[in-house]
């Protein structure tokens, strides 16, 4: 059986692409899988952030993941920070990476130079992620392509790991869905849609429709009339594409709106449809926070008790405990 295993970062107001990249391609993935899925809030703190929000962004995050179909009864849902193994086998996988790799990371320095003051975990956040997947033995990671690197970094920590100590991790895969890997920002779709960057071509989960929808029809396209996907050519219009193939599940060569305006007015409506019940659930379970609270609490009890495992195999391969 597979054992798939994915984190969502509280660092901003969860996104569209987050929705087509993490979490739907996660939710077809639980009947097959043996699935573990978390809040990656160790994670917000490699960038400044408001110690009074962030508490609020994970339980919302995970909300919206409850919302999205990750259902607790069919996998499991954590905080990171409630499971101390996360940091703790971080520590083991950095003393096994070496700086160069993790300063070639491309996030790492997308991110650092924005940055004047470059927190130290922001250098070190990929061993954490690392330790997230190894921890679990996974071996399907479904995220977005901007995280296809820190899975491959993953991969060698573990084999590496492994050559030097002996075979404790499973090596995982990076699976990336089949169209909207990497949204792009409707006004921008040059660039990716991020949590982090406060644009109007950014669609959030909990946007009120018709602030959804006005956001698409004002979507940056490019010159010319016909549809066409061609990424370089025409970044507006596949983006689009992408977004309306994700949302209905249809392939990209099968999508034939005729215009532009057609297009526009299509992915709205797909976007919409997606997000409105999505928005109901997540208001029910808003209103019931008790529940929420038991479903995370319960979920990090049990991972605190499948990551121990592994964290103890790690330190008797180091020799840090007797075998
Ligand atoms: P994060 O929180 O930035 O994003 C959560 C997931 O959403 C995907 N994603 C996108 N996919 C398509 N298009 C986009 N515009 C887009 N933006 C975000 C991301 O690829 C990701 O899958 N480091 C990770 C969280 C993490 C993690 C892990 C993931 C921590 N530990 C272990 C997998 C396994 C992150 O910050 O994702």
């Amino acid at each position: 059986m597979k054992r798939v295993l994915s984190l969502f970062t509280p660092s901003g107001r969860p996104t569209l692409g987050n929705l087509l990249g993490a979490f739907l391609p996660s939710v077809r993935l639980l009947p097959a899988a043996d699935c573990v899925f978390g809040v990656s809030d160790l994670h917000a703190l490699t960038s400044e952030h408001d110690p009074a929000l962030l508490r609020e962004r994970s339980l919302e995050l995970a909300g919206l993941a409850v919302a999205a179909g990750l259902d607790p009864d069919r996998c499991l849902l954590f905080l990171q920070s409630n499971v101390p193994a996360h940091a703790e086998l971080s520590y083991l996988l950095e003393s096994t990476a070496h700086y160069g790799e993790m300063q070639r990371m491309i996030q790492f320095r997308e991110k650092s130079a924005r940055q004047s003051a470059v927190r130290l975990s922001l250098l070190t956040y990929p061993a954490l992620m690392a330790a997230d997947i190894l921890l679990y033995q996974a071996t399907d990671v479904p995220v977005g392509a901007d995280q296809a690197q820190h899975v491959e970094l993953t991969r060698d920590l573990a084999t590496r790991f492994n050559n030097r100590y002996g075979p404790v991790f499973t090596l995982p895969h990076a699976v990336h869905p089949p169209a909207a890997a990497r949204v792009m920002d409707l006004a921008d779709p040059v660039a990716k849609m991020s949590k982090s960057v406060d644009s109007p071509g950014t669609i959030f989960l909990l946007d009120p429709v018709d602030v959804v929808r006005r956001k698409i029809m004002r979507a940056v396209t490019d010159s010319g009339t016909s549809v066409e996907f061609d990424p370089e050519a025409k970044p507006g219009v596949s983006n689009l594409l992408s977004i309306l193939s994700a949302c209905t599940g249809t392939p990209v060569a099968d999508l034939s709106p005729g215009s532009y305006g057609a297009l526009k007015r299509d992915t709205a409506d797909a976007v919409i449809a997606l997000l409105e019940p999505l928005q109901r659930r997540h208001a029910e379970l808003s209103a019931d926070p008790a529940t929420l609270e038991a479903i995370l609490r319960d979920g990090a009890e049990r991972a605190r008790e499948r990551a121990a495992g592994t964290v103890t195999a790690a330190k008797e391969a180091m020799g840090l405990l007797a075998a």
